[in-house]
């Protein structure tokens, strides 16, 4: 993560774009690309080269770039504009093939150190990369970079790993998960190890539960063909949100090489404990919603997005437990669902009580254990909830009250020039750089894949089938169920 790795990799001098056209492209890896140049990250002669089946002109695609940053809030700077769109090119081509691949090494131009970026369906990744060995494209300083889904399950996304990697060696395959390049997430790396405070405290000793909530309002609307086939637990548990996992349980790596941070979470994926069918039951809740009203809003079900009835989970909630000496004991809630009634994503790490108040009645019903929540989006803040006196005076002795001390990054975003930055930015950034610190390695998105299918099974084995919630509330009442068994509560 912008460290420079230990063995300085050349920049790459350009990108080829596949899928340019589509919703990837143009709501995320354009837009980061003209940031970048904004913020003089693109090397002089960096070029970029979309690519789809659709016909275009070069013309053509440089106006859709201009018209695609043009409806975007912060205004296009004129002088950076000029010398983006000098870098633009684009060529209609079947890339899944001998003759496609060659077309693009026309129009690359001798480009030495190419990002291939795959915007495109996974199903076509094999194909691709066959392709791009045999026009002579895939060199050994070229870099590829592959979106999710990598695969459905174990074994198909050893079969996309394998033919990715016999093209490419696995340093210059970059699997993207959109979230380790936000803001938020790299803090935590911050907030853990550059920081004496929280490590002695980070353990079974000190921490009762943790929490991880990815909540969103949007709906599956009409992209039901993909998620579908996936579900809640496939689209964002087994990626987003195992990697916020991993990251509030890894070890302290030795450093921020790529090799180090990724050794800690292949550890921590290692550890979870396996599903069981009772874990199917007692610790697992699958939700679907129905209609009903977020924002104000009525919003319809799935059964009516999808057209027919399926048995597709839109909401999960479940009970991990990491198998090692850190965290033994330690349960770590995790829920994901569409339709929820805010946007939020938010890790909350729960210390336990005191072991013994010396306060009196009253003020004992004020302790509220220490708790530390980490909020990813919308806002991004972390807050650290304290105890400390009521001020004033009070009848039969002092009244406690739990405060938070808070640190929030939406200063950071206010003033001339600061903005938000897509998650993207950093990402490609680094792959620019070479470095896939960032990135998720083979064996990691196996080992995801392992502990997932194993819930998977769980829930076939036990007939665990989606369970209806409401449009707008917070899951099926089991998710409430789920963390009560243990006499906890989410942080709502
Ligand atoms: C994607 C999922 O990976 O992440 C989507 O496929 C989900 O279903 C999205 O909506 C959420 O991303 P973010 O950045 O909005 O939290």
């Amino acid at each position: 993560m912008a460290q420079t790795p230990q063995v300085e990799t050349p920049l790459a001098d350009a990108m080829v774009l596949f899928g340019a056209t589509g919703d990837l492209s143009r709501r995320m890896v354009i837009p980061s690309l003209y940031f970048l140049d904004v913020d003089g990250h693109l090397p002089a002669d960096y070029r970029i080269l979309g690519t789809a089946r659709a016909p275009q002109t070069r013309e053509g695609f440089v106006e859709e770039v201009r018209q695609l940053l043009a409806a975007r809030p912060d205004p296009i700077d004129e002088g950076v504009w000029n010398r983006f769109s000098q870098r633009l090119d684009y060529v209609a081509c079947d890339a899944t093939t001998k003759e496609g691949g060659a077309e693009l090494k026309t129009h690359l131009k001798g480009a030495k150190r190419p990002m291939f970026f795959l915007a495109i369906s996974p199903s076509l990744y094999a194909k691709v990369c066959g392709a791009l060995a045999a026009s002579g494209l895939a060199t050994p300083e070229s870099r590829i970079i592959l979106e999710k889904p990598i695969g459905r399950d174990l074994e198909t996304s050893r079969e996309v790993n394998r033919a990715v990697g016999e093209v490419f060696d696995e340093e210059r395959i970059f699997r993207i998960d959109h979230y380790l390049g936000k803001e938020t997430v790299q803090n935590l790396i911050a907030l853990r190890f550059a920081n004496t405070l929280f490590e002695p405290l980070w353990n079974s000793l000190t921490i009762d539960h943790v929490q991880i909530t990815v909540a969103e309002t949007e709906g599956v609307g009409d992209r039901w063909p993909y998620y579908d086939e996936y579900g809640a637990l496939r689209d964002m548990l087994q990626n987003h949100m195992l990697q916020l996992l991993c990251f509030v349980a890894m070890e302290p790596p030795a450093d921020m090489d790529p090799r180090s941070v990724r050794n800690e979470k292949v550890k921590v994926l290692r550890s979870l404990r396996r599903f069981t069918r009772a874990d199917a039951q007692n610790a697992s809740v699958r939700g679907q919603y129905t209609k009903g009203v977020v924002g104000g809003k009525e919003a319809p079900s799935y059964e009516s997005e999808r057209g027919q009835a399926t048995a597709t989970e839109t909401f999960v909630a479940l009970r991990a437990d990491i198998d090692n000496w850190r965290w033994a004991g330690v349960p770590f809630f995790l829920r994901t669902g569409k339709r929820m009634p805010e946007k939020r994503t938010q890790i909350v790490i729960q210390f336990k009580p005191v072991p013994h108040s010396i306060f009196g009645n009253a003020a004992n019903e004020d302790l509220v254990a220490n708790r530390l929540v980490i909020d990813l989006q919308p806002q991004e803040d972390i807050a650290l909830t304290l105890m400390n006196k009521l001020p004033g005076v009070s009848k039969g002795g002092m009244r406690l009250q739990s405060m938070p001390l808070s640190l929030s990054l939406l200063s950071t975003y206010e003033g001339p020039g600061a903005r938000r930055r897509i998650a993207y930015e950093r990402l490609l950034i680094d792959v620019l750089h070479g470095d896939n610190t960032l990135f998720v390695r083979r064996d990691e998105v196996e080992e995801a894949w392992r502990w997932v299918d194993g819930v998977a099974d769980a829930w076939t084995e036990a007939g665990l089938k989606p369970k209806p919630y409401a449009a707008g509330s917070w899951g099926p009442s089991g998710a409430f169920a789920l963390i009560e068994r243990s006499e906890r509560a989410w942080l709502d």
